[in-house]
């Protein structure tokens, strides 16, 4: 199953790849990092933890989660055309009941140019119109199959630590975080709250954490230097894939990801 949504940094062109790390089910999946969610989607883990800072998409996931039909009705009412684009993306979220809330983060994920989220410094959302290559919202299936999915997950608003304090002993943490490149000028898709280096110390503690607790994880990160030494006690792989360069989707250049997981140091789980 794919997700219903369009997210910078998704990794749907590495599925093959990090899919093999999964276990199978009887393990809980965590992805603190979720954004689009696409490996989740992809394995449908029978139970999971999902997390992000991003608290519009945590809004839509507990909303789609809850009641998918509502929220298609509240997608159905918005305006459509690039003023109407304009008028949605004026509302202000915090305004709104948690359905309408949803359907506004979805209307906008599809209509955004590029399925970009960048909020301003006020934290309002500023991605301009995209159509006509965007594509239209998410159908009734998509998002009736996604809240059945998302019925065993737990969601979780806020910064990774907080959704990794739920990690159990066999659990399956899967962590993809943004990019962080102090060598290159990174395009800032997430808002003001971009990753930045005490993000990646903070990271490499709880890796070492989790190894420790005995619980399985994959981590997927641009290949760069503060990745390598990020992930060097794990042997990461080095994989091809297609990045666009600068949010812009006509322009893709083969990059390198890294891949590292602890998965041979857990009983029971194979790499
Ligand atoms: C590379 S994207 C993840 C993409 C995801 N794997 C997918 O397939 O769509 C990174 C995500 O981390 C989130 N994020 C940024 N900083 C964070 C933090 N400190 N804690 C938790 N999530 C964060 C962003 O909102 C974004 O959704």
């Amino acid at each position: 199953m794919k997700s219903f949504l369009r997210w910078a940094g998704s990794k749907r062109s590495l599925l093959t790849q990090l899919r093999s790390y999964w276990p199978a089910q009887g393990h809980r999946y965590v992805e603190p990092f979720c954004g689009s969610a696409c490996l989740f989607f992809d394995l449908q883990p029978g139970s999971a933890v999902l997390g992000d800072l991003n608290e519009e998409l945590l809004f839509a996931f507990r909303a789609i989660q809850r009641d998918p039909y509502v929220v298609l009705e509240c997608v159905r009412r918005l305006p459509r055309g690039k003023s109407g684009y304009y008028s949605v993306r004026a509302m202000q979220p915090s305004s709104l009941a948690i359905a309408e809330r949803a359907a506004r983060f979805l209307y906008l994920n599809r209509y955004c140019f590029n399925g970009i989220y960048r909020t301003n410094l006020a934290g309002n959302f500023n991605v301009p119109y995209g159509p006509p290559r965007s594509g239209k919202p998410p159908d009734e299936a998509a998002i009736v199959s996604a809240s059945a999915a998302l019925k065993s997950a737990v969601l979780v608003h806020g910064d990774f630590e907080k959704t990794l304090e739920h990690v159990q002993p066999g659990d399956f943490v899967y962590l993809d975080p943004p990019y962080y490149m102090e060598s290159r000028r990174v395009f800032r898709e997430y808002g003001p709250g971009a990753f930045a280096l005490s993000d990646l110390k903070r990271l490499k503690t709880q890796l070492n954490r989790l190894d420790d607790i005995k619980a399985a994880f994959v981590v997927s990160y641009a290949d760069c230097t503060e990745a390598r030494d990020l992930l060097r006690r794990w042997s990461p792989r080095r994989i091809p894939t297609r990045r666009h360069i600068a949010g812009f989707s006509g322009h893709r250049r083969t990059a390198y990801e890294l891949i590292a997981c602890n998965l041979s140091d857990v009983p029971g789980v194979n790499p």
